[in-house]
């Protein structure tokens, strides 16, 4: 677990969380293992699908490891989902290619009574086995992040089915709170268990993906968003008080920013559509701002990029920051706008 290692102590990502401003901001990105690299989608081919190059620790170290080796990233993520949450509680979850995930929706309590936290653990192991590779494989200074959905996230999937459907967990909570409700709790519990085991098995890092935090109605976002991630991060804080956890509300509501950010979180990554100078306005000065950019720059490249992180930082002076898009990387980037990116932040 973090502490033992000085290297990974001093690597500008644990400083910022630990609400350093450092000089040169620490540089990653969300998606960085992904379809933009060729290697991953040499890799890809060798699983059958998307869920088996997830649940293949050799095939997941090595993917995860690319983006690394290829750009030197002051973090790295484990390849995972956060499907698979919902996939290791027994429902059915597959991806389509070019479509994205695909479960088979939860209608009642009945389907949700199918489901079960208890064999959540044992079906993840493949994960708890990619983490414990890629802490003998990572650089000893690269600190490695853990994740899991947010509840409302999560959630949103097991009632929606898949892309597009973001809408239909909000429908449900107004017809049916109590079965909704279930829904978050179960994923809740679930992400508790999970993420407690990825700290056992020693990430350093913690990031909450609250992806579908813009769908919530200002009358939802106590019940949906903030109490269920309240539950985890209490837990987590109760469990490994030292492990930092970065929550990603994405969102241009800034009230819900704010409201996350009173958790006790050492960062928030901020989406693409709120200003930094906004999102500052809402966190403690001690937590780290992270992410923003718009992905779109990794498309187009060119001075654009340059003139993006030098706002960033300007804004974000004095302020513990660590540089990151505002949403994942997109297959369509090209290698040398990240690679422009990082000479941008680094000279
Ligand atoms: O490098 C990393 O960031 C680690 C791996 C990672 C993936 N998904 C791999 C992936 C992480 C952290 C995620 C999180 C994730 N997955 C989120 C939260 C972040 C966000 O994007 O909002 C969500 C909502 C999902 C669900 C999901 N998985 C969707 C909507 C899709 C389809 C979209 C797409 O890009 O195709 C996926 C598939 C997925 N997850 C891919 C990757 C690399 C692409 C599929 C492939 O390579 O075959």
């Amino acid at each position: 677990m973090t502490g033992r290692n000085p290297e990974l102590q001093s690597s500008l990502f644990l400083r910022s969380l630990a609400g350093e401003v450092t000089s040169i901001p620490p540089v990653w990105l969300m998606r960085q293992a992904g379809r933009y690299l060729p290697e991953y989608r040499e890799t890809r081919k060798k699983a059958k699908t998307f869920l088996d190059l997830c649940y293949t620790p050799e095939l997941a170290i090595e993917v995860t490891l690319q983006p690394i080796r290829r750009f030197g990233f002051d973090a790295s993520i484990m390849f995972s989902d956060i499907l698979v949450v919902p996939d290791a509680l027994g429902q059915k979850v597959w991806f389509v290619e070019g479509e994205g995930p695909k479960l088979e929706p939860l209608k009642d309590e009945t389907d949700l009574a199918k489901l079960s936290v208890d064999r959540v653990l044992a079906h993840l192991d493949p994960v708890f086995q990619t983490i414990r590779g890629l802490k003998q494989s990572l650089p000893a200074s690269t600190p490695l992040i853990g994740f899991c959905g947010a509840p409302h996230t999560v959630a949103t999937y097991m009632i929606g089915g898949g892309s597009g459907t973001q809408s239909e967990i909000i429908r449900r909570s107004y017809e049916a709170p109590g079965f909704v409700r279930k829904v978050i709790d179960q994923a809740t519990e679930a992400s508790i268990r999970y993420l407690k085991r990825q700290i056992d098995e020693g990430v350093d890092a913690i990031q909450l993906f609250e992806s579908w935090a813009s769908a919530v109605p200002p009358a939802l976002v106590e019940d949906h968003i903030i109490a269920p991630l309240r539950r985890i991060v209490t837990a987590l804080k109760a469990y490994a008080p030292q492990m930092p956890i970065l929550a990603f509300p994405r969102t241009m509501a800034s009230e819900v920013v704010r409201a996350t950010a009173q958790l006790p979180v050492s960062a928030i990554s901020i989406e693409t559509g709120l200003s930094l100078s906004e999102a500052r306005k809402q966190v403690g000065q001690k937590q780290a701002l992270q992410g923003n950019l718009d992905p779109l720059l990794m498309v187009t490249g060119g001075d654009a990029i340059d003139r993006a992180v030098d706002a960033a930082r300007a804004t974000m002076q004095g302020h513990p920051y660590i540089l990151n898009l505002g949403h994942g990387i997109t297959p369509d980037a090209s290698i040398a706008s990240v690679e422009r990116l990082l000479k941008s932040v680094r000279g």
